[in-house]
């Protein structure tokens, strides 16, 4: 990746001391302004490079036009719901976030959700407080032999699995991307929506919001579940919707909710928070020392590492798409790639759409092969016993029958017939 040139970062909002003492030592101007006014930021943008933020700073495209020397737009965090990301990618602007900084946070406030609504922790101590005794009202439930369904098995949804299979939960769960065999190697049984609804007594979700993940529960999938399921929504308001969990809650279809995040936030309107069955926390889930700590780090990194020409690290902006038809070998191969802060990078081959954009450097091996469980681990045996070391895996989302695969490599094969009894195809590029 070709170094960009950054050398004055401003960062908006209140930022672990380390984002700023990072970029310091590697020669990189910083400015700290805090609640600053969108006029003032309109102002002020066209003086930096960089722009560092956390979740308060709207950037919006009047700002983003006003950016004129805007080169990277860096999230201390995960979600860029305040970041007009169009807009940027459109002038050129990469959007950076630090998408695991908060992962292990979000998760463990999940599993304290779903532990304080089987025994009804937050409802007891503010009875305690009223100066009550109250043994009886809050008989609980244990969380052993539950089935918890996680639906999103991503970053957040592997941790919340893993801690609360602790607790003797039956993990289930559903992702569109997410191998069956990745997850069933953390313990989740994947299955579909429909088999997965009636068989939880506990869900949780952990997916973004997007178009197909709006009020993924809804009234009609409630009336799926088992009666009295008890829900949790630590990842973006709106994935369960906020009507029909109030209409569930109130039949006793839905038996509690842990709720951190909401369609609006702070909610104006409070039915849900006021609920006797609800618990509800203002956003926490990246709420901790750690998580901040680990975030300011990471942007402050990714961004160094940017003017380095490493690694591009946590691009969110939307790829603009080049698709060329290559003829090598006396074979068609239909690609598509883009340029990624100066970093070319491969989409697609042949209709296999890549899970993560491959950077394309290095050594790289391309396979086409059906994706079974043993894929992975005989492709490596048989690159270890050639003297190669796999260095990086991209699996493709999309699978059409024997799609391509791609590995990073510690060299070339000498030899690719040595592969022959695992694949249908192979290439490889030294770049
Ligand atoms: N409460 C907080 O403060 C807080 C903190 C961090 C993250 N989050 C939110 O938590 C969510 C999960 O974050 P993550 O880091 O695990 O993200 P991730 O990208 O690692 O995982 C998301 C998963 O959702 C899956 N998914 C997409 N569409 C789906 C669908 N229709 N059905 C089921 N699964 C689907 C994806 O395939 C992916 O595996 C995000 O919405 C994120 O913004 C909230």
């Amino acid at each position: 990746m070709a170094p960009t040139s950054i050398k004055s970062v401003l960062i908006s909002e209140s930022v672990d001391p380390r984002c700023r003492a990072i970029l310091e030592e590697n020669g990189i101007l910083v400015t700290e302004k805090q609640n600053m006014k969108k006029e003032e930021l309109i102002a002020e943008i066209g003086l930096y490079d960089g722009l560092v933020v956390r979740s308060a700073t709207k950037v919006t495209a009047d700002i983003i036009s006003a950016a004129h020397n805007l080169k990277i737009i860096g999230r201390a965090g995960t979600g860029v719901d305040n970041v007009d990301v169009n807009a940027a990618t459109h002038k050129g602007i990469i959007v950076m976030n630090t998408p695991s900084g908060n992962t292990i946070s979000a998760a463990e406030l999940t599993c304290a959700l779903l532990m304080s609504l089987s025994r009804n922790v937050p409802q007891a101590v503010m009875s305690m407080k009223e100066g009550n005794w109250d043994r009886k009202k809050f008989m609980g439930s244990e969380l052993y032999g539950k089935v918890l369904g996680i639906v999103g098995l991503g970053r957040i949804g592997k941790e919340v699995a893993t801690r609360m299979q602790a607790f003797g939960m039956k993990t289930v769960g559903y992702d569109p991307i997410t191998p069956l065999e990745v997850s069933a190697s953390w313990g989740v049984e994947q299955m579909s929506l429909e088999q997965l609804w009636p068989l939880c007594d506990y869900i949780t979700v952990h997916t973004p919001l997007m178009p197909s993940t709006v009020g993924l529960l809804n009234d009609n999938t409630f009336a799926k579940c088992k009666k009295g399921v008890k829900v949790v929504n630590c990842a973006r308001g709106g994935i369960i919707d906020e009507a029909a969990l109030l209409r569930a809650l109130e039949s006793g279809q839905c038996g509690g909710a842990g709720l951190d995040v909401f369609n609006e936030e702070p909610p104006k309107n409070r039915s849900l928070v006021d609920h006797p069955n609800v618990i509800s926390c203002p956003h926490l889930g990246a709420s901790t020392k750690e998580a901040q700590a680990r975030c300011g780090e990471d942007i402050a990194q990714q961004i160094v590492d940017m003017v380095k020409g490493k690694n591009l690290v946590g691009a969110v902006s939307p790829p603009r798409c080049l698709q060329v038809e290559l003829v090598a070998g006396g074979c068609s191969y239909r690609v598509s790639g883009s340029v990624q802060g100066g970093v070319p990078v491969l989409l697609e081959l042949n209709g296999s759409v890549f899970r993560q954009p491959i950077a394309l450097c290095g050594n790289l091996l391309f396979f086409r092969a059906s994706g079974g469980p043993q894929l992975l681990s005989s492709m490596a045996g048989v690159l270890a016993a050639n003297g190669v070391e796999i260095q990086s895996f991209s699996a493709p989302t999309a699978h059409p029958e024997d799609p391509w695969h791609c590995v990073g490599v510690s060299s070339l094969l000498p030899d690719l017939s040595v592969l022959k009894p695992s694949v249908k195809d192979a290439a490889q590029l030294q770049i």
